[in-house]
């Protein structure tokens, strides 16, 4: 039972052996309170900062092309990779591979202040300390001139490390379920990278983190004309065989990478169906797991590389990260399969779209706001498309949902409490977001019985948006926020609930890592979309847990808020220089 669970670290002697119940420790332990953060070091162990590279000494370096704007493949309008169907197929070449890459993970600037420079990436992290790795699993290719094998990927140099190589018969077998041309994609975090500043709470980060990549690489493939399903059925020692974490000799005396997930991408025509030729049931299914058998075998090959050290010290290890990572471990393998998704159904919006911007132009400006003006409005009918941009329409088929939510095999278990500071035509006030219009009962009865919940006035009658309440909130979104401005100066802020408690015990504590990755994935798509509305988004990770809560006065640990988002007029930070993203790389022509 929760109440089982210590809620003050002082009171901690028994540590849960159960590993829902070390997850929900983990969590509680890890809330900020007005009157105490999170444990963490409390300042900056500057001579020990984490190197945000990866690199295998010794891996053969493959360097993808860097590609101009306007070189092949050339982007997709913004709003087409909204449009099922809309977007050309591309076939896989190390020239669509660069590009898959550069919208994913590669740099998209430097920033300099003074003697510092930082590198800015296409994915968001949390205190730009970037944890998440890489990689990428490749089958032969016709006219590719890359070695089957599993590949890191190096953002500095925007290329390939050559991690081990593949039997090609047998990473044949291991792909032959998938439709022509797939290939598999993998995520790491470095959880260490994160601890170094944020301590204990670094584990909730990394996990986000992880959620936005999905996010960067769903949308990636998408300007591409390619598809992608998150293959979530595999356990996670079969990740880590794959993707090589296991490998202790390789990361003898370096920080380990922590295997996430592992994802199949295809190029999307050659399996499209039309749903007038073929009868349900009859449709090609793409299976959401490995065959372990044959990932052993590929994990016998040839591998090159030994991980380069991040810090030359820890000053502090947090156990407890060490401990949520083991408790939260997926053992269970799912025999699960998705129907391949049927012909164009056209889902367009009824909403203004962003006609004229290029999907590249929008994913290379991509930048967190520091801070916001306190007085940019954004329209009704701008705020209406965000928030349908985040609907997933869990009613139909997994890849025939609106991209990205066709990565995602689950039903949606994120909401959204959002505090409404300008928004022409909406009151100020609190609204809420049910993402699941069957939870919305459950939802209302997991909170303060006198809330009224009346359909927000002007939303279109497929979005249930609720109005909570009316008033000012934009004191109360910067108090809650860990008293960061960003959250009450913009047009509108929100806290994304989660189904906490009940989704842990039903699913298990395995889902816990996934709870963040479909907040980050949410808040990938609204970063995109903040640029395409002319207004700006950040992330964030930091705010006070309960005290959120006690604003919709949340019963137990049914629903725990587990990241905030901020969206509106930025105001730029003129001190600091951009520099162009590739700008120290030189490549021969
Ligand atoms: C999970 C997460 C949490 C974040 N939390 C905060 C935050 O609390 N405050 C803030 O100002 N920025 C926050 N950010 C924004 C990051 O600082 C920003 O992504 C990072 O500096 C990289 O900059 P970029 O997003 O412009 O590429 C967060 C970002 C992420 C992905």
């Amino acid at each position: 039972m929760a109440t089982d669970i210590p809620l003050d670290r002082e009171a901690v002697e028994t540590v849960p052996t159960d590993s829902i119940d070390r997850v929900i420790r983990y969590h509680v332990q890890t809330k900020h309170h007005f009157n105490r953060y999170a444990r963490a070091l409390g300042y900056l162990d500057w001579a020990n900062q984490p190197d945000p590279f990866r690199r295998f000494e010794g891996a053969p370096l493959v360097s993808l092309p860097l590609l101009k704007p306007d070189e092949e493949p050339v982007s997709p309008a913004y709003h087409a990779i909204y449009q099922p169907g809309a977007v050309a197929c591309q076939p896989v070449n190390v020239r669509t591979l660069s590009r898959f890459f550069e919208f994913a993970l590669a740099l998209s600037a430097w920033k300099k202040a003074g003697e510092s420079e930082w590198a800015l990436r296409s994915n968001p992290s949390s205190g730009n300390l970037h944890p998440t790795e890489g990689y990428l699993v490749l089958a032969q290719f016709d006219g590719l001139n890359l070695k089957p094998g599993l590949y890191h990927y190096a953002p500095k140099e925007h290329g390939l490390e050559l991690r081990a190589e593949f039997p090609a018969e047998q990473i044949a077998r291991l792909l032959a379920p998938f439709p022509p041309g797939a290939f598999l994609f993998g995520l790491t975090s470095v959880h260490w990278r994160e601890a170094w500043k944020y301590g204990e709470r670094a584990f909730r980060y990394c996990n986000h983190d992880v959620g936005h990549a999905i996010g960067t690489a769903r949308i990636a493939a998408a300007t591409l004309g390619w598809n992608m399903a998150l293959l979530d059925g595999l356990s996670q020692n079969t990740t880590a065989m794959l993707l090589g974490t296991h490998r202790t000799d390789d990361f003898q005396d370096v920080e380990p990478e922590h295997p996430d997930c592992l994802a199949v991408i295809w190029p999307r025509g050659d399996v499209k169906r039309d749903t007038s030729d073929v009868k349900r049931g009859e449709l090609t299914e793409i299976p959401l797991f490995l065959d372990p058998a044959v990932v052993k075998e590929l994990a016998e090959c040839t591998w090159h590389g030994k991980a380069n050290r991040l810090s030359g010290e820890h000053g502090v290890e947090w156990d407890i990260i060490d401990d949520v990572a083991a408790a939260s471990w997926k053992a269970s393998y799912e025999h699960i399969s998705v129907a391949a998704p049927t012909s164009v159904t056209s889902h367009v919006s009824p909403f203004t779209f962003h006609e004229g911007l290029l999907a590249g132009q929008i994913i290379r400006q991509r930048r967190s706001a520091v801070s916001f003006d306190g007085k940019t409005t954004i329209s009704a009918a701008t705020f209406f498309r965000m928030i349908q941009l985040v609907m997933p329409r869990s009613d139909r088929p997994q890849l025939d949902r609106p991209m990205p939510w066709d990565v995602w095999p689950y039903e949606p278990a994120i909401h959204l409490l959002i505090f409404v500071h300008r928004v022409e035509g909406l009151k100020p006030g609190l609204y809420f977001l049910v993402r699941d219009p069957q939870k919305l009962t459950f939802i209302q009865q997991s909170m303060n019985p006198e809330l009224t919940w009346s359909p927000a006035p002007g939303c279109p009658e497929d979005i249930p948006l609720y109005w909570l309440l009316e008033g000012d909130a934009k004191k109360l979104a910067i108090q809650i926020s860990c008293h960061q401005d960003i959250a009450g100066d913009s047009a509108f802020s929100f806290g994304m609930l989660a189904e906490f408690e009940g989704v842990l015990r039903e699913r298990g504590a395995w889902w816990y890592p996934r709870l963040f990755w479909e907040s980050g994935l949410l808040g990938q798509v609204l970063y995109l979309e903040a640029e395409a509305a002319g207004v700006r988004a950040t992330g964030i990770g930091c705010f006070f847990d309960d005290p959120v809560h006690e604003i919709v006065v949340v019963k137990g640990l049914s629903f725990q808020s587990l990241y905030h988002f901020t969206i509106g007029g930025p105001v730029e930070d003129r001190r600091l220089m951009t520099l162009p993203a590739y700008g120290h790389v030189k490549r021969e022509a």
